[in-house]
């Protein structure tokens, strides 16, 4: 599992006075903002008894636990016991785990290791994540970690898994040999080809009549995979950041952010791409959850076969592949 490393968890505006809590890599954690701001995050355990402190309640600073009522403060100190006489020290052991935490384009970051690493690195930075419209939504389910980040840039996945969704939208590549003009960077993969623009025709009259979309694509190391469908003015962006649960499932946000699209009415523009993005997610974690199941069962004994056209998935794995074995612990 890959530790030291930044995690999102939601928008900035989402992480209120109310105890949110998640699973990542194998650990419970509770994050919530106190009243004058600040956003903590702690690990879901009581140091008293050992219960979940997502059990509890908030208070303006502090958490409270729901067994015997010992509160700690956002830096996971305990600060009151109420079973002790006023004036009688609290042991100073009564503390526990707490995580950084970083808002970065209005987004909110947890790291997963200590302060010391979390100091040494910044979370990804994708300005559009604070500047356009979007919406996201978060799916838990079983799959391979890599599998999963290669899938979104996968480019002939498109037309095949997305048949019922996307359609022809996003148009074709197969129709040419595509140039993939993969670039590795220092923190991931990038590069950009053609589709053919095979919309329908009332597509092509609100997006354009272009024969040729450019698309973007990258990879930020080490977990937010990016496609970007560039139409003449508008813009179609699609993050997903994925994340291991425990060690059979994953969290992947898919994050759906557009630009000059429904200006006419944002409220329908977000309702609609949340419909929308729901049912393309489905699709590709339907395939995601089976190739899991093969590759548990087959593991050294994978037959399979990579053609030209993976060349953005043989590109990525090899990156990440050299990232794991340099030690993806490191930060
Ligand atoms: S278990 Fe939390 S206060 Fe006792
Ligand atoms: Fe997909």
């Amino acid at each position: 599992m890959l530790q030291n490393k930044w995690y999102l968890i939601c928008p900035s505006a989402e992480l209120t006075n109310k105890i949110l809590s998640q699973k990542i890599l194998g650990e419970d954690i509770i994050l919530f903002r106190t009243k004058s701001g600040k956003a903590a995050a702690l690990e879901d355990r009581c140091c008293h008894r050992n219960v979940k402190l997502s059990l509890g309640y908030l208070k303006e600073e502090t958490i409270t636990c729901g067994y015997h009522g010992w509160e700690y403060d956002s830096d996971g100190a305990c600060i009151k016991i109420p079973s002790q006489l006023p004036g009688t020290k609290i042991p100073p052991k009564a503390l526990i785990k707490k995580y950084p935490v970083k808002e970065f384009n209005k987004w909110v970051w947890v790291f997963m290791g200590d302060e010391e690493n979390a100091a040494k690195t910044d979370p990804p930075n994708i300005p559009e994540m604070n500047e356009w419209d979007f919406t996201y939504k978060t799916h838990v389910f079983e799959a391979d970690l890599e599998s999963a980040a290669e899938s979104l840039i996968d480019p002939y996945h498109i037309k095949f898994t997305h048949r019922d969704s996307i359609k022809q939208l996003l148009g074709q590549i197969e129709e040419f040999p595509a140039e993939f003009r993969i670039n590795i960077l220092d923190d991931g993969i990038e590069g950009k080809y053609y589709r053919a623009n095979t919309a329908a025709l009332t597509e092509k009259a609100y997006f354009g009549s272009e024969p040729q979309l450019e698309v973007y694509y990258r990879f930020y190391y080490p977990n937010i995979s990016r496609l970007e469908s560039r139409f003449k003015e508008r813009t179609l962006l699609i993050l997903e950041h994925f994340m291991q649960v425990d060690e059979n499932r994953i969290a992947m946000m898919q994050i759906t952010l557009w630009k000059n699209i429904f200006n006419f009415f944002p409220p329908f523009g977000r309702w609609f791409m949340a419909r929308k993005s729901n049912k393309i997610v489905n699709e590709d974690i339907a395939l995601l959850r089976s190739q899991k199941g093969i590759l548990d069962k087959t593991k050294d004994n994978l037959h399979e076969v990579s053609v030209k056209g993976d060349e953005i998935s043989l590109a990525f794995r090899k990156y990440w592949r050299t990232k794991m074995r340099e030690g993806g612990n490191e930060s």
